[in-house]
């Protein structure tokens, strides 16, 4: 009998809550057809839950999750109500850095020519993934703050990269690119100014090179590479960067997809499990509980945790069914659509099924 598959679910804040459970309705409706055995775990953390009662992530559902879970499905946290963001520090980076996620991976594949705004390129045009070093960096916390509140004031975060860390992710882009036969490595940093750190991203990103001699590794500043993308994304297959400019480079890369409501990510230690799938995008206040949002990111995040378990076929079936219904206008606002979330989620819920037959 095929094993189950345990995944844990945390709709989380703002519109986590609306497309979540649209994208929970779409995997079971898939799971059902193609007899697949799920089981999914509802857990309440999120601004709600500490704003009623402290709780962040506990140890307990934490190490029972890393025990029991393949998979970890996650919709957004950051909530005004909660404006240190003290509880979706605790969960996002609980997760990334207590399991190790080093892999922060984000596709960049605009699905139809309509999404690109960019005047001179279409959607065969942009096609790149960006591998985002996920537990290092200015991430980690370490700093501090000295004489807060005065003239005099401090605030301090460390940039932390080690060896291993930088490593480990040039290796997975480069792992990438042979495994899908792309042909070059483009590494973004800022050696020019940040002398020591990301020295050592450029002489690692160098030597890992070496030992991928069918992959051709470009340097390029993070600057540089902003440019690029929107000027000749053709020429960009595999980006690697640290922690912070691959989330900033992939808001841009969103934009390029047609919006934030189109992006797609996984959080992944090569090898092990779980992994955790999330959007690319936050909690988005600005149109929470309005039916707004668009369910599509949710929808492929999904995709990525089922190609993730091994159902490449199944990955590929959501995408396209996602691009048909953007072709179609049945989408949302912020894609050309006139449909509200749950709409949406519906009419490729439809095509995901009849696509399965
Ligand atoms: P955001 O991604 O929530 O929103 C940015 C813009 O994109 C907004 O205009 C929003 O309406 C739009 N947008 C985002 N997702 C959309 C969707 N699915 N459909 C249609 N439009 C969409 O970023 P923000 O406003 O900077 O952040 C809001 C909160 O979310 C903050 O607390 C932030 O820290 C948090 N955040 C969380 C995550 C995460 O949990 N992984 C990611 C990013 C931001
Ligand atoms: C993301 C988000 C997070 C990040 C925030 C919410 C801490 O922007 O996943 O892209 O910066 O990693
Ligand atoms: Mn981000």
């Amino acid at each position: 009998m095929a094993e189950t598959v345990r995944i844990a679910v945390i709709p989380g804040d703002g519109i986590g809550q609306e497309v979540i459970p649209e994208a929970i309705h779409l995997l079971r409706a898939i799971a059902e057809r193609r007899g697949l055995a799920l089981e999914l775990w509802p857990l309440d953390l999120g601004a709600d839950r500490y704003l009623r009662d402290g709780t962040t992530l506990p140890t307990k559902t934490f190490e029972e999750l890393r025990d029991t879970c393949q998979a970890i499905l996650v919709g957004a946290l950051g909530d005004p109500r909660v404006p240190s963001n003290e509880h979706a520090r605790d969960i996002l980076f609980g997760f990334r850095f207590g399991l190790d996620l080093y892999a922060n991976i984000r596709p960049v594949r605009c699905l139809a020519d309509r999404l690109s705004p960019l005047k001179a390129h279409g959607a065969d045009a942009i096609d790149l993934v960006v591998f985002r070093e996920n537990t290092e960096g200015l991430y980690v916390g370490v700093g501090g703050q000295v004489r807060r509140g005065t003239p005099d004031e401090i605030a301090i975060n460390e940039d932390i990269n080690t060896r291993k860390g930088v490593e480990r992710i040039l290796r997975a882009a480069f792992d990438h690119a042979v495994a899908h036969g792309k042909k070059r490595v483009h590494m973004a940093d800022k050696s020019n100014a940040m002398r020591h750190a990301h020295e050592l991203w450029l002489r690692a990103f160098r030597e890992v090179a070496r030992e991928y001699p069918t992959v051709e590794p470009v340097h390029v500043y993070v600057d540089a590479l902003c440019l690029y993308m929107v000027q000749d994304p053709r020429s960009i297959e595999v980006v690697v960067t640290c922690n912070l400019f691959g989330d900033i480079i992939t808001d841009l890369g969103a934009a390029l997809q047609g919006g934030l409501g189109m992006a797609a990510s996984m959080n992944v230690h090569p090898g092990r499990r779980p992994a955790l799938f999330e959007p690319v995008h936050g909690s988005a206040p600005n149109i929470a509980g309005q039916d707004l949002a668009n369910p599509f990111a949710s929808a492929l995040t999904v995709g990525m945790l089922l190609g993730w378990l091994g159902h490449q076929d199944l990955e590929g079936i959501v995408e396209r069914c996602v691009r048909d219904c953007v072709l179609a206008g049945e989408c949302t606002r912020d894609v050309g659509g006139a449909l509200g979330t749950r709409a949406a989620a519906e009419a490729l819920r439809g095509r995901v099924l009849r696509a399965l037959g």
